[in-house]
């Protein structure tokens, strides 16, 4: 996937587009949702202009590295249960998408992560300060946006930031003796996933106008299928495949960060699971003392073809099924068909 290129962005994207509008009921409803990601990705290369030129590349550069767009397509989509694609909802994706982007700069510092994208992270390019200040910088544009549109577009803003915040806190924390380590990891995946995922598929019933019934079923939805999609990322941490992924395999888990898989081998007590959470210990803790990251390659490998693994799958599934669950009240037709498939794919996805 090369940088700028706008075409390669829409392909990064055809993996997910595909599964959610499969079928003949759903060819509308793929134009109309592509119609509307066009527009948002022209007001997020708009509303990222900045007149100081070092903060203009450094805020368009993770933009034009790529990414699913997943947020917006799920407001474009829930927002076709009121009014549609009004401006509105166009201006209110834009903002989410944008809070989404600025939280990528702090969390690739947070995490190590060398790269993002497919591209070098920023932090690698521009050192932590400009990252995080990037970050910043796209923060208060996302809060520009929403000021424009009423108390109610800020406090979903604010809430959303509020929760994503806590959540990139307790996972950095971590648990307490009293914390059950997978209940609060999950918690965690609900807080800094599940929030802006969840902002995203109430803002397009919010923004256009639609039944305030179904703002608590899509922001439940939003919720659920959003842990779902975290925990697939963390099976795709442990991916070999860095070229479908833009990520350096292992990011997390090679910085201490605790994804499910090892939790769940946690609860193992089998002689082969203990040592293999030892060696990834051990690992982590050389590489925290300066040794080469890439010692953990064959215990992480190991922990891809864990049970634990395919259990972190068998949950994601679980979460999916529960986001499809909180779909009961939005009347049958294409757009609860679209989000069905969507919370499915978001469990089965390797990118
Ligand atoms: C990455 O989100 C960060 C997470 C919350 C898992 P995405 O997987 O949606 O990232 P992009 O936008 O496609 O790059
Ligand atoms: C990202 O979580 C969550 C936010 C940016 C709020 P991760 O750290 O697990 O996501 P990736 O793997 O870097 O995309
Ligand atoms: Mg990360
Ligand atoms: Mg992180």
């Amino acid at each position: 996937m090369s940088p700028s290129a706008p075409g390669s962005r829409l392909a990064s994207k055809l993996g997910l587009t595909d599964r959610v509008f499969a079928g003949p009921r759903s060819r509308r409803l793929l134009s109309t949702v592509e119609a509307g990601l066009e527009r948002v990705d022209a007001t997020l290369r708009d509303e990222l202009h900045v007149s100081d030129q070092l903060a203009d590349t450094t805020s368009r550069y993770l933009y034009e590295a790529g990414g699913k767009r997943v947020r917006p397509m799920l407001a474009l989509l829930t927002a076709q249960l009121g009014k549609g694609t009004t401006e509105e909802v166009i201006q209110g994706a834009t903002a989410l998408e944008m809070t989404h982007l600025g939280s990528l700069y702090h969390d690739d510092v947070m995490d190590a992560a060398d790269k993002r994208r497919g591209v070098p992270s920023a932090h690698a390019v521009w050192g932590n300060s400009i990252a995080i200040l990037t970050g910043d910088l796209l923060f208060s544009r996302a809060s520009q946006i929403m000021a424009r549109h009423g108390d109610r577009a800020i406090r979903l803003q604010s809430d959303t930031f509020e929760r994503l915040v806590l959540g990139q806190m307790h996972e950095t924390v971590g648990p307490q003796d009293s914390d059950d380590p997978v209940e609060f990891y999950l918690q965690v995946l609900s807080d800094k996933t599940g929030s802006l995922i969840a902002a995203a598929a109430q803002s397009g019933v919010i923004f256009s106008e639609g039944p305030a019934e179904y703002e608590e079923p899509m922001f439940v939805f939003g919720e659920k299928a959003g842990v779902a999609f975290q925990l697939l990322d963390d099976v795709i941490d442990l991916s070999a495949d860095a070229d479908e992924t833009g990520k350096v395999p292992g990011t997390d888990l090679r910085a201490g960060v605790p994804t499910m898989p090892y939790l769940l081998l946690g609860r193992q007590e089998d002689e082969a699971s203990v040592a293999l959470r030892d060696r990834i210990d051990d690992g982590v803790a050389r590489i925290a003392d300066g040794a080469d990251p890439a010692l953990l390659d064959d215990p992480l490998a190991d922990l891809r073809e864990h049970d634990a693994t395919r259990a972190t799958l068998d949950l994601a599934h679980a979460w999916s099924r529960e986001a499809i669950d909180a779909l009961a009240p939005i009347p049958d037709g294409p757009v609860r068909e679209a989000l069905t498939r969507f919370a499915q794919a978001v469990a089965d996805r390797s990118s």
